[in-house]
């Protein structure tokens, strides 16, 4: 993989997507897949909303490449300040509308940054991302968990989601994966590699980009967060999402 092409695809595409995202997350539109589907996949983010609510985002909160802010939204209620960080400033606009319309705008920063070039000039007791550890490709992995760290106050904690690794949902994708070889029809009904962990994504007029899409299994990510120097817990629901904790050893 060409990875710093395709970083900057995956930036490029995620503006171009803006206004289409959300009904991904929504399950709408070509992302409805019917609705035994649909109640699972609701069903499943409650749960992973649970597991969040239990952790308690509290105190200084960052949120990595927060996007639409379909978390933030979880966040804010929570968090005494919260500053939100995504290259693409088509989202963190429909993100600040979204808060401002639910009444809690309080003690919000957004940041137009890339993450692969942020610095850290405070600490926070929380940093928090969804749907982003997928997308930093293996050879950025350790400068950006580097810089996780040192976003950390002492005693700070990590909260992530993301995809599940898709063979975890085959059933209800009722598509074949194979793990050795390319692997059609994620959920999102794109062409996956599951070894060069790339993904190729349509825009909804039929644009095709190239990303970074680097799945997890529970028991590999805890692995390599301890070689690392981090403590993790992390967990699959029964078909779509995959979350942990971390605290630095
Ligand atoms: C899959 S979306 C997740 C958005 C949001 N966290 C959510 O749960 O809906 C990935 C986000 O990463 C952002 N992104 C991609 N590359 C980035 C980079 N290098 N720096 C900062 N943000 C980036 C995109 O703009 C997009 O908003």
């Amino acid at each position: 993989m060409d990875d710093a092409q395709t970083v900057e695809d995956q930036k490029l595409y995620y503006r171009e997507r803006t206004p289409e995202y959300d009904s991904w997350w929504h399950r709408e539109g070509r992302y409805d897949k019917g609705p035994e589907f649909g109640s699972a996949w609701r069903r499943e983010a409650d749960l992973v909303s649970s597991a969040l609510a239990d952790f308690g985002p509290t105190g200084r909160v960052l949120e990595l490449a927060g996007g639409t802010g379909n978390w933030t939204r979880e966040l804010a209620g929570r968090a005494d300040t919260l500053t939100v960080i995504d290259q693409s400033e088509e989202s963190l606009e429909l993100n600040r509308r979204k808060i401002e319309a639910a009444g809690l705008a309080q003690n919000i920063t957004y940041l137009p940054t890339d993450v692969f070039g942020y610095e850290p000039s405070a600490q926070f007791d929380v940093v928090f991302f969804s749907f982003w550890q997928s997308h930093v490709p293996d050879s950025r992995f350790e400068q950006f968990w580097a810089m996780v760290k040192r976003a950390l106050a002492p005693g700070g904690r990590v909260f992530l989601l993301d995809n599940a690794h898709p063979t975890l949902g085959e059933n209800i994708h009722r598509a074949p994966i194979d793990v050795h070889t390319r692997a059609d029809a994620t959920e999102q009904g794109d062409q996956i590699d599951l070894l060069d962990g790339t993904a190729r994504r349509t825009l909804a007029d039929g644009r095709e980009f190239r990303i970074v899409k680097r799945y997890w299994r529970p028991e590999d990510y805890v692995a390599r967060m301890a070689d690392l120097g981090w403590q993790a817990e992390a967990h699959e629901t029964e078909h779509f999402f995959f979350w942990a904790t971390l605290q630095p050893v």
